[in-house]
């Protein structure tokens, strides 16, 4: 079996002991062992400007203020070097920081120069600092107003509407615009924070709070952090607003404004059971805590990964935890993605399609094999209706790519799981989990590659030549398309409703049944019934089945998508309602795009509507619907 140089370029920081930050608590004293970095050619990031084997980042230590007037977050980070004595530059990641000076230790100013500015693609300029013999230094600095991760929201955007709030969102390359440090996945470093922020803010973020706040007697407390483990800075993360608190089970909670706090309580309440089925499945939760939070629903994804902190959209709250597969996937990040990660972002799939894979085990264990094998066949449906659209054999449908991953979630989500489900149904479940539990384990809190895990499956997992031929594993993960031996989703999963669809299809008869379908059922339905519909079928399937009034946003998404891509009038006032209240760009993206597929119908619709929710939507959902409208 093939090697390959997929070396671990392990370096031990001593100097970093020497030159802890003296800002912190604590500051990771822990840390005389720096988490490795990969040398390897499929390994190098093209989206960060760091040289990381000169001279690279360990530690980073925040002081940062929350100014929501000014919108402006300002203070220092103070950056643990670990460098070859010679090496005399530091490059650092940054877009549109306001750098006011850099020193050293001993507060003398150290020459830096800001490169110029890749204006496509958010990768920014480089910050090359002259560090001579400086192994900590220090960055005053502030984030500019715009900064592509943050999101400042007035009052009103908020569901108490009496307070500001702020959240970022780092992943993938965002974090560069408000905290100065090495942007890549494949560069971990412990971190601290000390943030302040007025009364009577709380402030979360993706490191253990350490005491209690302090007030500071000028209306401001100070909060502080700390994240003892080496992580990618993308999963640096921060919110702030007024919020509670609620415990689920003994180190496991939830966050949200206090009138939105029963409903989220409610809907995650399984959390503390998934982490003890997925601690089960595939070793230790390593992370200590285990807390969420639901954010306003500006927030542009479903959910991001923060360790110790889940960042969740309020939108899944359905009232009957129908979505909360979301949380499944939030917390399996904590092995897939958070302790081993992507090294690049071409190699996506390793952190997306192992996590939906180990999700819908999770949603097994805690909910059921009939649940999981839905929300499976749901995913096969999606990857077949994308290799529908733009060819069985299209480039970019491979896993590891080089570029972005642009198909959504078909490819490095759903594709990646059928991988693993495939893999699973040839070498059987107990040797499939034992596989992957060794994965996690010894590649924990160190960075991976396609390849490292092509490499590692045909050394601990494949036990033939004949197996390795029924595996096809250079297929699955470096071929586009899907490979002849999927394992296709159990056809039974969906019968009574596919028998509804085919009934309605020829038949236009509304299933009966409906009201008591599982969402996952409704949504097939919803996806299944013909594209083109009359308004008097529309008006029909609504009223029989409920669809504008559903308090399923998944549900109402659906409904919205087929009603305007048939021109459906009654429908547009609902699409204006619902991309005003919400900002997932899941969402938002999709109506905007159907709106402007519709032409002369569409396209005044969609340019009225987004002239007046634009201000509200952070600027990753900002970024995609500009791109749509901006089409000819
Ligand atoms: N890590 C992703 C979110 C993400 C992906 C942010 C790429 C930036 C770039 C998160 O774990 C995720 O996959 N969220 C999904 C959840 C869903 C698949 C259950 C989402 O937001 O819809
Ligand atoms: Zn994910």
């Amino acid at each position: 079996m093939r090697r390959i140089a997929a070396t671990l370029t392990i370096l031990l920081a001593t100097t970093a002991c020497q030159t802890m930050p003296q800002s912190g608590t604590s500051a990771a004293e822990g840390a005389t062992l720096a988490a490795p970095i990969l040398t390897s050619p499929e390994a190098v990031d093209t989206l960060t400007y760091a040289k990381p084997q000169i001279a690279r980042v360990t530690h980073v230590a925040l002081d940062l203020d929350l100014d929501f007037a000014a919108r402006r977050v300002a203070g220092s980070a103070q950056l643990s070097v670990l460098a070859a004595k010679d090496a005399d530059e530091l490059i650092l990641d940054s877009n549109g920081l306001l750098i006011e000076r850099i020193t050293d230790s001993a507060g003398r100013d150290l020459a830096f120069t800001v490169g110029e500015t890749e204006v496509e693609g958010g990768k920014g300029a480089p910050l090359s600092i002259a560090i001579g013999d400086a192994r900590s230094i220090r960055i005053d600095y502030r984030a500019p107003q715009d900064a592509s991760a943050l999101q400042w929201l007035t009052p009103q955007q908020t569901s108490g509407g009496e307070h500001p709030y702020l959240f970022s969102q780092g992943q993938a390359i965002l974090n560069r615009t408000w905290i100065p440090t090495q942007d890549s996945p494949g560069i971990r470093q412990t971190w601290e924070a000390r943030i302040t922020a007025p009364k009577p803010l709380d402030v979360v973020m993706s490191g253990v709070q350490q005491g209690e706040p302090e007030d500071l007697g000028d209306g401001r407390r100070a909060f502080r952090f700390l994240m003892d483990k080496p992580v990618p800075p993308y999963l640096i993360a921060i919110a702030a607003g007024d919020i509670d608190f609620k415990a689920i089970g003994p180190r496991t909670g939830v966050w949200a404004e206090p009138s939105v706090l029963e409903n989220a309580y409610q809907e995650v309440a399984d959390t503390e059971e998934m982490v003890v089925a997925a601690e089960a499945l595939y070793g230790e939760y390593r992370w200590g805590r285990y807390d969420m939070i639901v954010l306003p629903p500006a927030f542009p994804y479903g959910g991001m990964e923060n360790p110790v902190m889940t960042f969740l959209t309020p939108t899944f709250i359905a009232g009957d935890r129908s979505n909360n597969g979301l949380v499944a996937h939030e917390l399996a990040h904590s092995w897939s993605g958070n302790l081993v990660t992507n090294a690049v972002w071409g190699d996506s799939w390793l952190n997306e399609g192992v996590t939906t894979y180990f999700e819908n085990r999770i949603v097994e264990a805690v909910y059921g094999k009939k649940r999981a094998q839905q929300e499976a066949a749901l995913m096969f449906a999606n990857i077949e209706e994308v290799l529908g659209e733009v060819g069985a054999d299209a480039p970019g449908t491979a896993l590891s790519t080089e570029g972005e991953y642009e198909l959504g979630s078909a490819i490095a989500y759903d594709k990646g799981a059928f991988f693993l489900l495939t893999v699973e149904n040839i070498v059987g479940r107990e040797r499939f989990d034992a596989w992957l539990r060794q994965w996690f384990d010894n590649h924990a809190f160190e960075p991976a590659t396609s390849e490292m895990f092509y490499e590692d499956m045909m050394e601990n997992l494949v036990a033939s030549e004949r197996e390795a031929k029924a595996l096809m594993l250079r297929e699955w993960i470096f071929e586009p398309g899907l490979p002849s031996n999927v394992a296709k989703p159990d056809p039974s999963a969906f019968s009574e409703v596919d028998a509804a669809v085919s009934d309605y299809a020829r038949m236009q008869t509304i299933p009966a049944a409906y009201p008591g379908w599982t969402a996952a059922e409704q949504m097939r339905f919803l996806d299944s019934v013909p594209a083109e519909l009359p308004a008097s079928q529309l008006a029909a399937l609504d009223t029989a089945l409920g669809l504008s009034d559903t308090g399923n946003n998944e549900i109402l998404f659906l409904w919205l998508e087929m009603a305007l891509e048939n021109r459906y009038e009654p429908a547009v006032p609902q699409a204006e309602e619902f991309l005003a209240r919400v900002g997932r760009a899941k969402f938002v993206r999709p109506l905007f795009q159907v709106l402007w597929d519709q032409g002369d119908w569409g396209r005044p619709v969609a340019q009225r509507i987004y002239a007046k929710t634009r201000d509200n939507y952070h600027s990753v959902t900002r970024a995609g619907v500009d791109r749509i409208l901006a089409a000819e």
